[in-house]
């Protein structure tokens, strides 16, 4: 059974955060909102804890976790040799959506890091997570609150729908305010290496530290490894999701051409649509029954559309369709981190 408790987003009730916090200590797995996504925790530094959320996940052991902690004055617990500007950044963009990769301490066990020599860190900014963090008094372990390959979730519904019976507690704060998961950024290389977009715009990140390196170019350049846990498709809802990318208009052409191609098939479509594009797509294929159309608000609302996305594409699961057409939208700001989990969740890209 999971319990499941309902906890203020902005004054956490100290009763809930013992509660969750003792969980934790005692080795259980407790999913806790971050400004972020939800993420299902257990105490970093117990091993046995951290393969309970493997486990429950069904998460390959090859795809290593981030550490949460309440402050940056504890990264000295569970990171090394730690550059200056990897400091600077901390103290800049800390509590907050950006995940740094830094030399592991010898407290962090294998398990949490996939066996690798470095350790992903940050501290959430969402208030219930920071203080569970201070409650609990440990390093909390937690990836993102969804089975493996499913989309991260936004609220407890999504975690229950994902893993209920698998985990012990879910503390309900309400959607979650960003939508999509911290930026990872690892600091072990000059200069920094952009593993994956997410909550802090890469301009952002690159005002404070000067230029970053996309983590596709630094393979090609170096051949390093990609960072384990970003297989290209991840975000996967059932339905076959086609992402169009190019100029608007031809790309609004061709949604509606395929949608039409699908409708001919007897398939059910949906349409993830900023509303900019929602009006021309539903004049151009009319609206009726084998249409489902989810809105992402308007296209210049980049923190509407991180925050409806990953809701928008559960739910056009729910609704059952088999295709869904989106097209690739601008990418700069957290554009950059809307469109990476559009590509991660696309069956085909156009
Ligand atoms: O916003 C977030 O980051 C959320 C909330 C819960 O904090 N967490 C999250 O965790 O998205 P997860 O496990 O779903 O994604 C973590 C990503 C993985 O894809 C993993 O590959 C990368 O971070 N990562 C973790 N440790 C790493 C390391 N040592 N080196 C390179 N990449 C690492
Ligand atoms: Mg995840």
């Amino acid at each position: 059974m999971t319990e499941s408790l309902r906890i203020d987003p902005t004054s956490p009730a100290p009763d809930a955060i013992s509660h969750a916090a003792e969980t934790l200590r005692h080795g259980g797995l407790v999913a806790f909102p971050t400004e972020t996504v939800y993420g299902l925790g257990a105490n970093a530094l117990d091993r046995a804890a951290v393969a309970r959320i493997f486990a429950a996940k069904e998460r390959p052991p090859t795809d290593p976790l981030i550490v949460h902690l309440a402050s940056s004055d504890e990264l000295p617990t569970v990171a090394e040799s730690i550059p200056p500007l990897a400091r600077q950044l901390a103290d800049a963009a800390w509590p907050g959506p950006l995940t740094l990769v830094l030399r592991k301490s010898a407290a962090v066990p294998p398990e949490v890091t996939a066996g690798l020599a470095t350790v992903a860190v940050r501290v959430p900014r969402h208030p219930v997570a920071l203080a569970l963090l201070r409650a609990s008094g440990v390093p909390i372990a937690a990836p993102s609150a969804n089975r493996f390959g499913h989309t991260s979730p936004t609220t407890a519904r999504h975690v229950l729908d994902d893993l209920e019976g698998r985990i012990d507690l879910v503390l309900d704060a309400g959607p979650t305010p960003l939508g999509v998961e911290s930026s990872v950024l690892d600091m072990t290389r000059t200069p920094p290496v952009l593993l994956r977009p997410g909550g802090m715009p890469r301009e952002a990140i690159e005002a404070l530290v000067g230029p970053v390196v996309w983590r596709a170019d630094a393979v090609a350049a170096d051949g390093a490894a990609p960072s384990p846990g970003l297989q290209a498709r991840h975000y996967a809802p059932r339905a076959e999701l086609v992402l169009v990318t190019g100029e608007r208009q031809p790309a609004l052409q061709c949604m509606v051409e395929l949608a039409r191609a699908e409708r001919v098939r007897g398939r059910r479509v949906g349409l993830l649509a900023v509303d900019d594009d929602r009006e021309e797509l539903q004049s151009a294929l009319g609206s009726e029954g084998t249409l489902v159309f989810r809105s992402l608000g308007r296209e210049v609302d980049q923190e509407g559309i991180a925050r409806r996305l990953f809701a928008a594409l559960r739910e056009l699961d729910d609704a059952e369709v088999e295709v869904v057409l989106a097209r690739e939208l601008p990418s700069a700001g957290l554009g950059l981190a809307i469109n990476d989990r559009l590509r991660r969740a696309a069956a085909r890209v156009i």
